[in-house]
């Protein structure tokens, strides 16, 4: 058998050209989804922003549109299923299919496992986890039936290695580096591209407290090679890979993007 010689490069574009693409990305209101976003948007995707407070959501979407990108909003918790799927539904039918889903919104809630509230537990689980199952479950039949899709879930450092005080994080962003597995054995036969980017330790939201507590930062700086926190664009990079035809044929993988950290003792 030969191999095909037909390129993947669209005529008169690049490989990484996201142009006309319809890009969900969850949690997008702050932070690194907001930042992948506006990459995303920048290299001529159509963003559909997303995060549970309107105002914050409005403001993002006006802050994009004003910078000239193609920006959209749908407010929706990710954990509340019948929302997504109607949110998604309005989404397809008034902007167009999504062709790329970015399963990124997450929270954190820090205490040592013997005293970690129950409910706590169940609130991380329910929105780093079972959320990206419950976005991409709603998106997933469209992509079946149009042949194509890329799914890209946020991991973590956390996905392979934990720290005391997060341990219902790192079982949730571990779950996320089998849910990639898990969805690309179902779904890779469909030209569904399914892949993960686990994030180091970047100066966000979520961050905050870690990214004040001084001894925290001096200790990351000299734990990672690069010696310092990530910026949120650099994710940027890994986020349109993933998202355009340059990975049609990477189906599965998680890819740390963390300054070295997990290269090195
Ligand atoms: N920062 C890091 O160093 C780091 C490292 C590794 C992985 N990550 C991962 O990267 C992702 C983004 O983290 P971040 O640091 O950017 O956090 P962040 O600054 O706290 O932003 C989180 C975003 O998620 C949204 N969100 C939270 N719960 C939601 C829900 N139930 N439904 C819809 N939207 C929700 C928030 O908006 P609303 O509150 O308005 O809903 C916000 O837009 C997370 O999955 C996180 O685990 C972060």
């Amino acid at each position: 058998m030969t191999a095909s010689k037909e390129s993947p490069v669209p005529r008169n574009g690049s490989l990484f050209d996201l142009a006309g693409k319809v890009i969900l990305v969850t949690g997008s209101t702050g932070g690194l989804g907001s930042a992948i976003a506006r990459g995303l948007a920048e290299n001529g995707a159509t963003v559909v922003l997303n995060g549970r407070n309107r105002e914050k959501l409005d403001a993002t979407v006006e802050g994009f549109r004003e910078a000239g990108l193609d920006a959209h909003g749908a407010v929706f918790d990710v954990t509340d299923f019948d929302s997504i799927h109607a949110r998604i539904k309005r989404i397809e039918s008034g902007i167009g299919p999504i062709e790329v889903l970015v399963n990124n919104a997450g929270i954190t809630r820090r205490a040592s496992l013997e005293v970690l509230e129950e409910s706590d537990w169940r609130e991380v689980i329910d929105t780093n986890l079972t959320a990206a199952f419950l976005v991409a479950k709603a998106v997933v039949p469209g992509m079946i039936e149009r042949r194509r899709g890329k799914i890209i879930n946020i991991g973590s450092l956390m996905s392979e290695l934990g720290r005391a005080t997060t341990g219902a994080y790192a079982a949730s962003k571990g779950g996320i580096k089998m849910l990639t597995r898990a969805m690309t054995a179902d779904w890779a036969v469909h030209n569904i591209q399914v892949n993960a980017i686990g994030p180091g330790y970047f100066a966000t939201q979520l961050t905050r407290p870690l990214v004040e507590n001084q001894e925290f930062t001096d200790w990351l700086n000299k734990r990672t090679p690069v010696g310092r926190w990530g910026r949120p664009e650099e994710l940027i990079g890994t986020a349109v890979f993933f998202s355009s035809a340059a990975s049609d044929f990477v189906n599965g993988q998680i890819l740390y993007v963390d300054g070295g950290i997990q290269a090195v003792l």
